[in-house]
């Protein structure tokens, strides 16, 4: 795995985050070396302010601090840690911090983007981006160029304007826009749906995981959420819009409850669903973490997951494991770990081998999804 991103006799050593021994995926992608590029060669004058959005690992940032004045706009907890460790290595400028729940800063002079997978959150910052940028301040965001779909292009010409395209380089198309549409559209930051068969409405900002449905996972373990008379404490592990956490807290009134997530939009959701759904008078947290770094050991009664399958674009298990690691850490003698996956994942096969064999049992099955629960 390269770790050296070299361009205009220029090295930057890149790591994802969190660092890992065995990594096999890269810190940057042929969309970061086409944006570096085709900037460099506009040869701007110093001191430009940059806005990026979506910086995957710190590339971009690290990349552009050299000579800019850069803010790095993400909704991705991991993504900051690692952009701010990247920048650390290569002794890079400051950059400003934003996370998606912030205004966008004023006076940008150019915009980098990283084009999100989802669709509602592209079309959230679009319209953002809209509202504050003058309409001769250029956008050139990135993807790979079979994920560029007209329908993405339309995106850009109704939310922002002016769009046109790139060549393909490296299997990387480069999209140029302006902020010049004839209106601003307004978009509604919150998408909202009732959950079925519980007193549940769930509020999904932009990039939520599964904001538009509720996660197929999640409807099954739903039911299967322990109800206790105790006073305990639970942590939900990738809470995404929080429907977990406000089953728990339905279930526990005397529930002390940490909803963690790395998407800072899915924290904000979670925190206002349990504030709809259940009231403020709960004990509860919500926090933007990677996995469950700095908790304190076996003082968690019970931790639920759903864990995720995906890294940015790819497929990793890696996060799940370091989920099911870190639960066991926090546990207390005696506590649970409940999870539900796919069944082709084999989370079995990874908790008895954390847990032992026989602290893990099969709570319920179907032809999909198993729930599985492991005592420490
Ligand atoms: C499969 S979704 C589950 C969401 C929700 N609990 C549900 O059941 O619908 C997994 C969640 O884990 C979050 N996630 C991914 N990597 C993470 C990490 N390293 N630390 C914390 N949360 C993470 C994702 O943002 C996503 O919201």
């Amino acid at each position: 795995m390269k770790t050296e991103l070299t361009l205009h006799d220029r090295t930057l050593t890149l790591f994802r985050f969190p660092k890992r021994s065995n990594e096999t995926l890269q810190a940057w992608d042929a969309g970061d070396e086409y944006l570096i590029n085709h900037v460099e060669e506009l040869a701007l004058p110093e001191k430009q302010n940059i806005l990026l959005l979506n910086d995957n690992f710190g590339a971009l940032s690290c990349w552009f601090s050299h000579q800019h004045s850069v803010t790095m706009l993400s909704d991705s907890f991991i993504a900051q840690k690692a952009t701010l460790q990247n920048l650390q290595r290569n002794q890079c400028n400051k950059v400003d911090f934003a996370t998606s729940l912030d205004d966008l800063p004023q006076n940008i002079d150019l915009v980098l983007m990283q084009i999100p997978r989802n669709n509602r959150f592209l079309t959230w910052q679009l319209s953002q981006l809209r509202k504050v940028l003058p309409s001769n301040v250029p956008v050139i965001a990135v993807n790979k160029a079979k994920e560029i779909h007209s329908s993405t292009l339309k995106l850009f010409e109704k939310h922002l304007g002016e769009t046109s395209t790139s060549l393909a380089w490296k299997k990387h198309r480069l999209v140029f826009s302006f902020a010049n549409s004839a209106q601003t559209s307004e978009v509604e930051p919150f998408t909202t749906w009732p959950v079925d068969e519980h007193p549940i409405q769930l509020k999904n900002l932009p990039n939520v995981y599964s904001g538009e449905t509720l996660d197929q996972g999640a409807r099954f373990i739903l039911k299967h959420l322990p109800q206790r008379d105790d006073a305990f404490k639970a942590i939900d592990l990738g809470c995404g819009n929080g429907v977990l956490s406000v089953k728990l807290a339905q279930l526990n009134p005397l529930i002390a409850l940490t909803s963690v997530d790395e998407s800072h939009m899915a924290v904000a959701s979670a925190k206002q669903n349990i504030i709809d759904n259940v009231g403020d008078d709960i004990d509860f947290h919500c926090v933007a973490n990677n996995c469950l770094d700095g908790f304190p050991a076996n003082e968690t009664d019970m931790v639920v997951c759903n864990p995720p399958f995906h890294q940015q674009q790819a497929v990793t298990d890696h996060i799940a494991w370091q989920m099911f690691c870190d639960a066991k850490h926090v546990l207390s003698t005696g506590g649970q770990l409940l999870v539900i996956g796919n069944r082709h994942l084999g989370y079995d096969v990874k908790l008895a081998r954390l847990f032992g064999k026989s602290q893990v049992k099969v709570v319920d099955a179907n032809k999909k999804f198993v729930i599985l629960q492991a005592t420490k």
